[in-house]
């Protein structure tokens, strides 16, 4: 399975802050929140992964993370001239795709939690058509929603009903089988005038090959897309990391711990960053265990 992650979007409803920055690179206390759904797709096992983000910004994310290969990686890079959609990226990441199956994230959703890792791997490994995951908020409607029958199988998706069927949002992880992507050639923009990943889902469902994963309340799902939510993102993550002294979505340790890269290569990211930084004290220590 190779991973697309949207960096895109115009940020209008962070303005001023993303006048000249993506909202991707602005930092979630001590990282920039692309870290975090990198780090999701890297512990679901992925190591070839899209970056797909506005032109005018392509440049900075790249002297970001690079090819890749410091953290065992294989890091390509797309743009999306302009925000017409999320299912956009399927079309953008299709030869980068190839024969693979792909999971795609949002560049500001930010997942956390015991046993994600193991859930995330479990769906990777059986995805038939489109796995969604849903996760139960108090304000559904302002997200995509499933509709699920008595037995909890997903009967639809809606995006940002009125009228919620259920509290169970639809957050910005989505796997498909490599047959699936052609669905969102069929597509046509929304009302809003996006091509919406909802109705790439909706097609699936609609033949019976849609799943639905529940994330349960051991798990966190956060979003990063207004001021209000970027700065409860970032106070999430430093009481957890302060309270625990682990680091949240740390991806030289996440390579470490998932075998991509090895000691050495360790040591050498430990020895590029600042011991005068807590971050750079954290990857030092790793180098310990
Ligand atoms: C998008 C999707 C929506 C999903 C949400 C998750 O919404 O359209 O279905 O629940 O991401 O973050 P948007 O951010 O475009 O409003």
């Amino acid at each position: 399975m190779r991973g697309i992650l949207l960096a895109g979007g115009s940020g209008t409803r962070l303005l001023p802050l993303t006048s000249v920055s993506s909202k991707q690179l602005l930092p979630v206390y001590d990282k920039p929140l692309i870290y975090y759904p990198l780090s999701v797709l890297m512990l679901a096992g992925m190591r070839e992964i899209l970056v797909i983000s506005d032109g005018r910004h392509l440049d900075s994310f790249r002297h970001l993370l690079g090819d890749g290969e410091r953290f065992g990686l294989d890091l390509r890079y797309a743009a999306q001239d302009s925000p017409r959609g999320i299912a956009e990226a399927l079309l953008i990441g299709r030869e980068f795709a190839g024969e693979e199956d792909v999971c795609l994230i949002l560049g500001d959703n930010i997942f956390y939690g015991q046993g994600l890792p193991a859930t995330l791997r479990e769906a990777a490994g059986t995805v038939d058509g489109c796995t969604v995951f849903g996760y139960p908020v108090s304000d559904p409607e302002r997200y995509g929603v499933a509709a699920l029958d008595e037995d909890g199988r997903l009967l639809d998706i809606e995006e940002k009903p009125a009228e919620p069927r259920s509290n169970l949002a639809v957050t910005g992880l989505y796997m498909y089988s490599n047959d699936a992507l052609i669905c969102a050639e069929k597509i046509s923009p929304s009302a809003r005038g996006e091509l919406e990943i909802t109705d790439v889902n909706r097609m699936l469902v609609a033949e019976g090959r849609g799943r639905l994963v529940r994330l349960g309340r051991g798990t966190a799902w956060l979003d990063a897309g207004t001021h209000d939510s970027l700065l409860e993102a970032s106070q999430y993550v430093q009481v957890l990391q302060k309270r625990q002294g682990l680091r949240i979505a740390c991806l030289e340790e996440t390579a470490y711990h998932m075998g991509y890269i090895g000691k050495e290569q360790l040591r050498a990211l430990a020895d590029g960053l600042s011991a005068g930084s807590d971050y750079g004290r954290h990857v030092r220590s790793l180098l310990r265990t």
